[in-house]
């Protein structure tokens, strides 16, 4: 079979690695793809962005199956664009999309439906903003409303940062696109608790959890700094206990997916719940996402035992029944991925420096690419998020020994890493 791997990030490049360990895969194309998959032998790289673009490549090429990494062409609707023309795609619709795309949408979801969430206020008008922000008092979660590429959210310790946070995101040029080209911003109540990352292949009503994994969101160790789009994450997550875990398809998965359908938008693809896990297993849903996590994927696809290509495909037969028949199996091992990011990420990266070091992959430990090009046989930084070092051990800390033990070997200027992921783990 010939596939379609829309994205560059890291996620794309363990997606289209698990993908290619199977036997029915005979080429995978990525667009664009990035600096490790350009070293793959077996894989092709097209430079199309545009979903009309795409699509008639697709079609022109015989493509089987098109699988979207990254949730900018999933909001643009290029699941509708494909399956208009008759073509095998895995994701959600552009309408089923806005459980991330839109704020204001999933949390309103949330409500209709009876999914935990923390209690929150949408404004467009920056003044009532402002008086709810002074009337609630901090800690207080600001967020955009629409997609701004993970810098959308800032958890204000005081009212004086919330303030300033309002007039950025309800500002023309806060980065953020504006749904319907409205600037709005979501106030929530902040939630205390452990964050974990929960992500199912969803195909209308049936849900099949992959395994569970907790991201790094900060900059820097013990969780400080600046908000990233994360820095490191292992799986499995100990926070998610057996309880937890049927909580959260009892309580999240089921009645999103039921609520998807009710609303007639059923919901097909990757969905992501990231969780605040509180006192007494206590849960809150702080976002959905219409894809996998970056760098969560690393660590899970290295987990993952069974044939990717059979379960994608399975997700997007016509019935559910077949996805609902699969039984997933995974590596009792932990997997942990510690992301080298550039020098000044996640403000403005510097870039084009030569990354050295590189070692040799194997199945127990993998050099993930992400803002990374090859050129002339050497691989130089074009990102902010250049690599994520993913390595298998017996317990948490003896993949973090194994990941950092790589990390160390590889250089270039101005390179960043966290010293403790998997610090939660570790410890308890
Ligand atoms: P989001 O993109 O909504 O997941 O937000 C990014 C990060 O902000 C999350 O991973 C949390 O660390 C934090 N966050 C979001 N919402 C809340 C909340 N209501 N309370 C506390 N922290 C939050
Ligand atoms: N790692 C968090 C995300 O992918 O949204």
């Amino acid at each position: 079979m010939k596939i379609l791997m829309v994205g560059g990030g890291g996620r794309e490049h363990a997606l289209a690695w698990k993908l290619n360990l199977s036997p029915q895969v005979q080429r995978i194309y990525l667009a664009p793809g990035n600096g490790g998959t350009a070293k793959q032998k077996d894989f092709d790289h097209i430079a199309l962005t545009d979903k009309v673009a795409l699509r008639e490549w697709a079609q022109a090429n015989h493509i089987d199956l098109t699988v979207v990494g990254p949730e900018a062409p999933l909001a643009a609707g290029i699941v509708d664009e494909f399956r208009h023309h008759g073509l095998r795609i895995f994701g959600p619709t552009q309408a089923a999309a806005q459980l991330e795309s839109s704020k204001a949408f999933s949390k309103a979801f949330m409500l209709r439906h009876g999914i935990p969430t923390a209690e929150y206020q949408v404004f467009e008008d920056a003044a009532k903003a402002h008086a709810y922000v002074d009337a609630k008092g901090a800690p207080i979660v600001v967020k955009a409303d629409g997609l701004a590429a993970g810098k959308g959210v800032v958890v204000a310790m005081s009212i004086e940062e919330a303030h300033a946070a309002i007039d950025h995101m309800l500002a023309k040029d806060a980065g953020v696109q504006h749904n319907q080209g409205v600037a709005r911003v979501v106030i929530e109540e902040f939630v205390d608790g452990e964050e974990a990352s929960f992500m199912v292949v969803a195909h209308g009503l049936t849900a099949l959890p992959l395994a569970t994994s907790q991201d790094h969101k900060r900059l820097l160790d013990a969780d400080l700094g600046p908000n990233t789009g994360g820095m490191g994450a292992y799986s499995p997550a100990p926070v998610v206990t057996p309880e937890i875990h049927a909580k959260v398809m009892r309580e999240v998965i089921q009645p999103t997916l039921k609520g998807m359908q009710q609303d007639g938008i059923p919901y097909s693809g990757f969905l992501y719940a990231g969780l605040m896990i509180g006192r007494e297993g206590k849960l809150k849903v702080l976002e959905f996402n219409c894809r996998m996590g970056d760098p969560e994927t690393q660590p899970i696809m290295m987990r993952l035992k069974s044939d990717l290509l059979e379960l994608l495909w399975a997700a997007t037969e016509a019935d559910t029944e077949t996805l609902a028949k699969i039984e997933l199996q995974w590596d009792r091992r932990c997997a942990l991925g510690v992301v080298m990011a550039a020098a000044n990420y996640p403000s403005t990266p510097e870039l084009g420096q030569e990354i050295h070091g590189l070692p040799t992959d194997t199945e127990e430990a993998m050099v993930f690419h992400a803002g990374t090009a090859l050129r002339g046989g050497k691989v130089f930084t074009s990102g902010g998020r250049v690599l994520c070092v993913t390595a298998l051990g017996d317990t948490v800390k003896q993949a973090q020994t194994h990941a950092y033990a790589l990390a160390d070997k590889l250089h270039f200027e101005g390179m960043q890493m966290r010293r403790d992921i998997g610090f939660r783990a570790v410890r308890r």
